[in-house]
């Protein structure tokens, strides 16, 4: 039997480890997380395919943007930009933000859809 005290520094311990858990999903690129497969969803769900063509999603051949293949290898997003994972999913919650003027409409996309949609993007190598 564990003693009350014992009991005690173990709920402490782990509220502490949930507590840094979740201040580390906030934080920077080092602690990027994003849920691949919801994302694989929304960019059903948003119609991306209607301009790119993105490999795994069906009906995805648009050819207004450029094709998506290995996006999660390439150097710059739009010829333009850095590509890490907090630039991606910037990119995607408004690409007007991001490059303006560029040919990418913003679609109005919650930050927490972009980081999933970015997390997708990445698997794809
Ligand atoms: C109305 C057409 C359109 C839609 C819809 C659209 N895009 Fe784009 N997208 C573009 C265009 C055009 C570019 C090229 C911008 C540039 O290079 O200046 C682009 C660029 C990109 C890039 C950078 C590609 C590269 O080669 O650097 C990514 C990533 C991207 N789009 C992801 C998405 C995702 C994810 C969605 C859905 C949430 C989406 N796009 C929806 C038109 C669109």
């Amino acid at each position: 039997m564990m003693s009350p005290v014992a009991r005690l520094l173990v709920a402490a311990l782990l509220a502490l480890a949930t507590a840094s858990c979740e201040q580390g999903k906030a934080a920077g690129p080092d602690n990027f997380m994003g849920d691949a497969r919801r994302g694989a969803d929304l960019v059903k769900q948003y119609r991306c395919g209607g301009c790119h063509d993105i490999p795994g999603i069906a009906g995805a051949e648009g050819n207004v943007g450029p094709p998506l293949h290995r996006i999660g290898a390439r150097t710059y997003i739009a010829g333009y930009i850095q590509n890490s994972p907090d630039n991606m999913a910037d990119w995607i919650e408004d690409p007007q933000r991001a490059l303006p003027g560029n040919a990418m409409p913003r679609m109005g996309i919650p930050q927490k859809d972009a980081r999933d949609i970015a997390a997708f993007l990445y698997t794809l190598k």
